[in-house]
């Protein structure tokens, strides 16, 4: 099949984006799509095609071509969901953004993740883990893990990091899920403008001189950069929204899925309490497994020649992470968990220059949370049948709405 930019190859291309069945499998739907080759097409709901990337050589070479586009402003750029469909009104820093522009933002934030300052966090991290840990027990012998422990260790690692009050997280949470999961753009957008409103009054607070100065990142930012009119005030509260919103929303679904997921695989967690030296090469096989963030976007700005495919300059691509990181050319038994595998190499925090710039904070709270739950509480086990745990829906983040536990 060759590829000409046009709606002229396979014509029964699956839709985008699918719900799992399994928490921690690709929907039904995604791996027929891979079987086809590396370089297929899919279905958006406005019924446009796109270029589906599902080979994993294929996926890490188109990531780091500069001919392949973040910029939601270009109107070729894919809307995979209803909500996104004013995309192009606020530009999101980062993510939205290619080149020179992405990588001055970026300059500005990579200090604050590096391994050494997500290193000197470890401390804190594992207090706020084993504080959680504690209330849990506290409460009985039962917990709902995703409210008690899974979204608020990251929630408050993040507001630590920003200087944004841990007080407010529900305000904050409710209006992150209804940016990232709403039906429709009008409440996704108004929920990001509540946020917005809301960073740019804590902005004010903190720049009012009778405040007591913070540590946190925005902290330093408004002291730095702001005040010497080395940074605009909107592009701060951007991007201390996307901090905030990527900081809790995702780590969240990783920590409560990943739970899940040991459960259910009983020798893995097995080996895992035998030698707790695997349990960071098993976080990177968990992000593997679990690909939560399922379906990166781009808009090609030039034609790039692909696995025998022609991708023209306006076409969308995507590339779901749950097949790619199943591509049985690069890992054996890719269906199966195996937390003594080497699963290096995953794209589960995307690649090339929009790589995932809270990775390593990301890995550290997953192996602490995990670490940690599974010492202090040997006996955890679900609370409902598996099939019972309710799962999010596909055009969203990949996790668990809630995880009912006990021990
Ligand atoms: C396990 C948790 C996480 C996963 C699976 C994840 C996944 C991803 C992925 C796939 C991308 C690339 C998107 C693309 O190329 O289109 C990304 C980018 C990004 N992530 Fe994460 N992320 C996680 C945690 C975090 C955390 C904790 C933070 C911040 C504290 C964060 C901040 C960001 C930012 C700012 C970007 C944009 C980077 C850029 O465009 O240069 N993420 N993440």
């Amino acid at each position: 099949m060759t590829g000409t930019g046009t709606h002229s190859t396979a014509p029964s291309a699956p839709a985008f984006p699918q719900d799992r069945s399994c928490p921690y499998h690709p929907p039904a739907g995604y791996p027929e799509l891979a079987a086809r080759g590396p370089v297929g097409r899919m279905t958006l709901f406005d019924g446009r095609e796109v270029w589906a990337v599902t080979g994993h050589a294929e996926a890490r070479a188109l990531l780091a071509d500069p001919r392949l586009s973040s910029d939601r402003k270009n109107p070729s750029f894919p809307v995979i969901v209803p909500r996104a469909a004013d995309q192009a009104r606020v530009a999101i820093p980062l993510l939205g953004f290619d080149d020179p522009e992405h990588a001055r933002q970026r300059r500005m934030l990579i200090p604050s993740f590096s391994l050494k300052r997500v290193a000197a966090m470890r401390p804190h991290v594992q207090e706020i883990v084993d504080g959680r840990i504690d209330a849990m027990l506290a409460g009985g012998d039962r917990a709902e893990l995703v409210s008690a422990f899974a979204l608020p260790v990251p929630s408050m690692v993040i507001c630590h990091l920003l200087g944004v009050p841990y007080a407010d997280h529900d305000f904050f949470e409710a209006r992150s899920r209804a940016l990232l999961a709403s039906p429709t753009a009008a409440e996704s957008g108004a929920a990001r403008e509540e946020l917005r409103a809301y960073l740019h009054r804590l902005v004010d607070a903190k720049q009012d001189p009778a405040a007591t100065p913070g540590d946190g990142l925005l902290d330093a930012f408004i002291a730095e950069r702001l005040a010497a009119g080395r940074l605009d005030r909107d592009e701060l509260v951007l991007m201390a929204l996307i901090l905030l919103v990527a900081g809790h929303e995702t780590t969240a679904n990783m920590i409560a899925l990943g739970t899940y997921t040991l459960l259910e695989h009983p020798e893995q967690l097995a080996a895992l309490r035998a030698d707790p030296t695997l349990m960071p090469g098993a976080v990177e096989e968990l992000l593997r497994y679990l690909s939560i963030a399922d379906g990166m976007v781009r808009v090609a700005t030039e034609d790039i020649e692909l696995a025998g495919h022609t991708i023209r300059a306006g076409d969308g691509v995507l590339l779901p992470t749950s097949v790619i990181n199943r591509d049985a050319t690069t890992y054996e038994r890719p269906d199966a968990l195996d937390v003594q595998r080497s699963a290096r190499h995953h794209v589960a925090f995307g690649y090339g220059v929009h790589q995932c710039l809270g990775q390593n904070l990301a890995r550290a709270e997953m192996e602490i949370a995990l670490t940690t739950l599974f010492a202090r509480i040997p006996t955890l086990r679900l609370a409902v049948a598996p099939d019972e745990v309710p799962i999010k829906p596909g055009d969203t983040l990949q996790g668990l709405y809630a995880l009912p536990v006990t021990w």
